[in-house]
């Protein structure tokens, strides 16, 4: 991570803690049972990043909307009221399970544009530079989002679509009220937004908690896609507009970067953990592959008997952890461009293998810790949000421009941030991205090809029937976000909410090192982990993934978990 990324990230989390040291004075109890209240309703339920966009979202299900309707409208307020991650000019995915019991997934992910090279972010010492794929016009992937809501809508929606998108043209027209959080983000990045754009731009200006924030050059742009269809983002005035803004930057999108871009329906991956099977993103998402891989290696120890962040509980998920992030390293990548041994890593033999050097007693040093072999082939910023509506279908989304406001190059005059998803490529394998990640051949740059992402939205399911959506932001840390939260969940009977405030830790193969949230973790635990050779990190301030999600509850009332760290609501009837 660079230093400027680095402080960024620290500053981000600082924001938050900050926000949760208000908090914890006007809570009753400690640790990780508090802040917002239990969050239960009858039948229908949708939690985001923004209070105005679960709103939206609800609205549409009070109309007579379905989950996939209510996504569309949900994706479209978060892009007006959520600048951050939000957007048109990124991409994410989906998976469903309807009422019916059928799963599916969208991927509406970027693509490298067609120009690009595999060594483009290279010095002439073949060193990669990471301001060229983390900031400005080369650091963006063909975005996704629009093909991917009339995907969406084409195939599930029930509503037209000039009432899911209507909402958000008012909303970017009357504008909303800026949240703490996000004018001390939007002011923290006043000098990024300048040095990129050469230019104010229209969050250039120091803002206040309350401010009302309009962007008329979105609700226009909205408008005309509206109007005109997903055509107007890939092959209008909206797309023209895009490329010529792109290439006076000195970007390489092309008009036929957009024109062939496509939101693709993926089969999801199925993993069976206890009573438990789980749906979560398939590749080009390293997320649903590793979630699986780790549950599977844990899934044979009682780990309520262990204790939740006990030592050798925080052990097992580390050791788990660092196999499965190993392999992500060597094995993943677009599955439209290389062949991934999806069942292999999967399997019990293998994964029973992997873990055989497992032992309590002392750490396994990563450096010990290659990708497993396998035996041939078979042929910083996100947000997620949770829907289920009072048909029984339900949704979990995850969508990004990758770091905070993305490449930071805004279009005024379209009203959006351009994503930085480049970076999620391995730009040269062995050296690791925003995210400490590392890749290998699999994720390399080529023409067209979606790299690889860590985001994990996830549907799980129990004795058939839907049990849990869930999902979060947070580069690298939201597998083991995803991963922790339901096991709060299924291990330790928390609520939904308690699931979602429990403090979190994460591991990732290389660095060598245990992340540990600022809050919830004591030095003892912390020394009793180094004792037996593992690196705790607990740097000051520090948060791991902002979780939503929705719990069915034994009665069939759902539970719904908005994290605290961000501004996070759960809205239901
Ligand atoms: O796709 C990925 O894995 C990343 N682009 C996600 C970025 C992210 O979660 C940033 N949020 N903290």
């Amino acid at each position: 991570m660079n230093t400027s990324l680095a402080k960024s990230f620290s500053f981000l989390s600082c924001l938050y803690v900050l926000n949760l040291s208000i908090a914890c004075q006007t809570s009753t109890t400690q640790g990780p049972k508090l802040e917002k209240p239990t969050n239960q309703a009858d039948s229908a339920m949708v939690v985001s990043a923004r209070e105005e966009a679960s709103k939206i979202g609800l609205q549409v299900l009070k109309d007579g909307g379905n989950a996939f309707d209510a996504m569309v409208a949900t994706e479209m307020a978060l892009a007006v009221c959520y600048p951050f991650a939000g957007n048109l000019g990124g991409g994410g995915f989906m998976v469903y399970r309807k009422a019916n019991g059928e799963t599916g997934a969208l991927d509406y992910r970027e693509k490298a544009p067609l120009a690009s090279t595999k060594t483009m972010f290279l010095d002439k010492y073949g060193h990669p530079n990471p301001a060229l794929s983390r900031r400005g016009s080369l650091a963006i992937g063909v975005p996704g989002t629009i093909a991917g809501m009339f995907e969406v809508h084409k195939k599930f929606g029930s509503l037209p679509m000039s009432a899911l998108l209507k909402p958000s043209i008012e909303l970017a027209k009357k504008g909303f009220a800026v949240t703490e959080n996000q004018s001390e983000m939007l002011n923290h990045f006043q000098k990024d937004f300048l040095d990129i754009n050469k230019d104010s731009i229209l969050f250039s200006k120091n803002f206040k908690q309350g401010d009302t924030l309009k962007n008329l050059a979105l609700a226009k742009t909205l408008e005309r896609i509206l109007k005109n269809g997903k055509a107007e983002f890939y092959r209008g005035q909206t797309g023209q507009k895009l490329v010529e803004f792109i290439a006076h930057y000195g970007g390489i999108l092309s008009l036929e970067d957009l024109k062939t871009y496509e939101a693709v329906w993926r089969k999801p991956i199925q993993v069976e953990y206890k009573d438990l099977t789980l749906i979560s993103m398939s590749p080009p998402s390293s997320g649903g592959i590793v979630l699986g891989q780790i549950l599977k290696m844990i899934e044979d120890y009682d780990l309520g008997a262990l204790g939740h962040n006990s030592t050798t509980y925080i052990q097992i998920l580390t050791e788990a952890e660092r196999r499965a992030y190993a392999d992500r390293s060597f094995y993943l990548g677009d599955p439209d461009f290389v062949d991934i041994p999806v069942d292999s890593l999967l399997s019990d033999d293998y994964l029973q293998g992997r873990m055989s050097t497992f032992s309590f007693e002392s750490a396994t040093p990563s450096k010990e810790i290659e990708h497993g072999k396998i035996i041939g082939y078979e042929s910083e910023e996100t947000t997620h949000y949770s829907i289920v509506d009072q048909f029984g279908n339900s949704i979990s989304a995850t969508t990004t421009l990758n770091g905070a406001y993305g490449s930071k190059l805004f279009s005024d005059d379209l009203g959006f941030f351009l994503n930085n998803e480049m970076d999620d490529f391995s730009a040269k394998p062995g050296v690791p991205n925003m995210f400490g990640l590392i890749g290998a051949e699999a994720n390399s740059i080529e023409p067209g090809k979606r790299m690889l992402s860590s985001m994990t939205p996830t549907i799980v399911e129990k004795n058939d029937e839907f049990w849990m959506s869930v999902g979060t932001p947070g580069g690298s840390t939201i597998i083991t976000s995803v991963l922790q939260t339901i096991l709060n969940v299924h291990e330790f009977d928390m609520t939904m909410q308690e699931a979602v405030n429990a403090p979190r830790f994460h591991h990732q193969w290389l660095p060598d090192e245990i992340v540990f949230e600022t809050k919830g973790f004591e030095s003892s635990l912390l020394d009793s982990l180094r004792l037996k050779g593992y690196t705790p990190i607990q740097q000051q301030s520090k948060i791991l993934g902002k979780v939503d999600a929705i719990l069915r509850l034994p009665d069939g009332r759902l539970e719904g978990g908005a994290d605290y760290r961000g501004d996070d609501k759960a809205l239901g009837f």
